[in-house]
């Protein structure tokens, strides 16, 4: 560190530099915290483009944007400025993700391109396949929704995109490649067949949802667990919800360790997430909130009775089931996630 101010910062801002990152495979650095992009279909363009702006004033260094997001323009517009105020390209980073309708091999390098110039910048830090499902629906369509030619994982399909995303890391658009949405049996393929490995898996996990399990495999193969909706997603669109989510930031034990540290439970539920070493992405468009997001990780730990208690309020509690992508009548969101350990046709 240089002992001066980094441009742009806020005079109550994190320092960029005291922000801990976690080391890829390849070497790289991802800073922990990075804040998400998803507004949920509720939350305007312009609002999470000037959260994105500001975030950067108050120290985030990290956005996690995709392309069915549907505001990567606007968010662009907002890393233009960051870069232009003196941040330095090298010190951003900056994710996207392929959506499911542009899976197709001729699709994968003009759909990454696309998100490149949205968001004005020459390479991305990391690429994701967003879904192992090439299953396309509209935007804000409702759960029951169903793509006449969804079809179930296929696995040399997805090697067919997947060697695409290889191409993008060969041709120099993207630094890392990585998977979101995954479950073991299919990462078990990918990583038998891939000549680039995934860097990250992007899932979600917050503490009623820790997939233990999953998240023991990829940090065991060098794979670094970026936790989405880390909070439990509060705010997530009604599609996602049924009667029998529970609510994280409502948890007596978050509830009860939040109230000693005298910060909200959302810094609760991050503060986990990041000792058990993930990093989490959440959303926020009120200052107040994501600065307090980003503090969690410079704040001193949970201790580890906390960290005990959290582990003991796990319910397997998926929220972002995926209903939208089946395949066929009568299946069960559950067949998307391999549950018996086969991969379900
Ligand atoms: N790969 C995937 O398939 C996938 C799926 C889902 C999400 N994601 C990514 O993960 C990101 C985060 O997930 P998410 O948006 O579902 O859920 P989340 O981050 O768990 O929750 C966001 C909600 O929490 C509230 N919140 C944030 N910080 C808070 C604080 N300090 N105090 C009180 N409330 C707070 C926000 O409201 P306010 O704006 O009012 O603060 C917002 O409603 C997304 O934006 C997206 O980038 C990826």
């Amino acid at each position: 560190m240089s002992g001066e101010r980094p441009p742009f910062l806020a005079p109550d801002g994190v320092l960029p530099d005291l922000v801990p990152k976690r080391a890829l495979a390849t070497g790289a650095a991802i800073p922990v915290v990075g804040l998400g992009t998803f507004g949920s279909d509720s939350v305007p363009h312009e609002a999470v483009a000037e959260a994105v702006l500001e975030a950067a004033r108050v120290g985030y260094r990290h956005f996690d944007c995709a392309s069915v997001y549907g505001n990567e323009s606007h968010v662009g517009e907002s890393l233009r400025a960051i870069l232009r105020s003196g941040v330095r390209r090298e010190d951003l980073w900056v994710t996207s993700k392929l959506w499911n309708d542009k899976h197709g091999e001729k699709d994968v390098v003009p759909s990454c391109e696309k998100s490149l110039r949205a968001l004005q910048v020459d390479t991305l830090d990391l690429y994701l396949v967003h879904w192992p499902f090439p299953n396309f629906h509209p935007p804000g369509c409702d759960v029951t929704s169903r793509s006449p030619d969804a079809r179930p994982y296929v696995h040399e399909s997805y090697m067919k995109t997947w060697r695409q995303m290889e191409r993008l890391v060969e041709r120099g658009l993207v630094r890392h490649i990585g998977t979101s949405n995954m479950t073991i049996p299919k990462l078990d393929l990918l990583l038998r067949d891939a000549a680039i490995r995934p860097v990250a898996n992007e899932m979600e996990l917050h503490p009623h949802f820790q997939q233990p399990e999953l998240v023991r495999y990829v940090v065991e193969r060098g794979i670094v667990p970026i936790g989405y909706s880390p909070i439990g997603s509060p705010g997530r669109p009604e599609r996602d919800r049924t009667p029998e989510d529970t609510v994280d930031i409502e948890d007596p034990v978050i509830v009860a360790i939040a109230e000693r540290l005298g910060v909200h439970p959302a810094v609760v539920c991050l503060k986990w997430g990041l000792q058990r070493g993930q990093v989490v992405i959440p959303f926020s468009v009120k200052r107040a909130n994501y600065l307090a997001n980003l503090r969690a990780a410079v704040a001193p730990p949970l201790t580890d009775a906390d960290m005990q208690a959290i582990a003991g309020i796990d319910r397997g509690g998926r929220l972002i089931k995926g209903q939208v992508f089946l395949w066929r009548d009568g299946q069960s969101w559950r067949d998307l996630w391999d549950l018996d350990g086969r991969i379900a046709q």
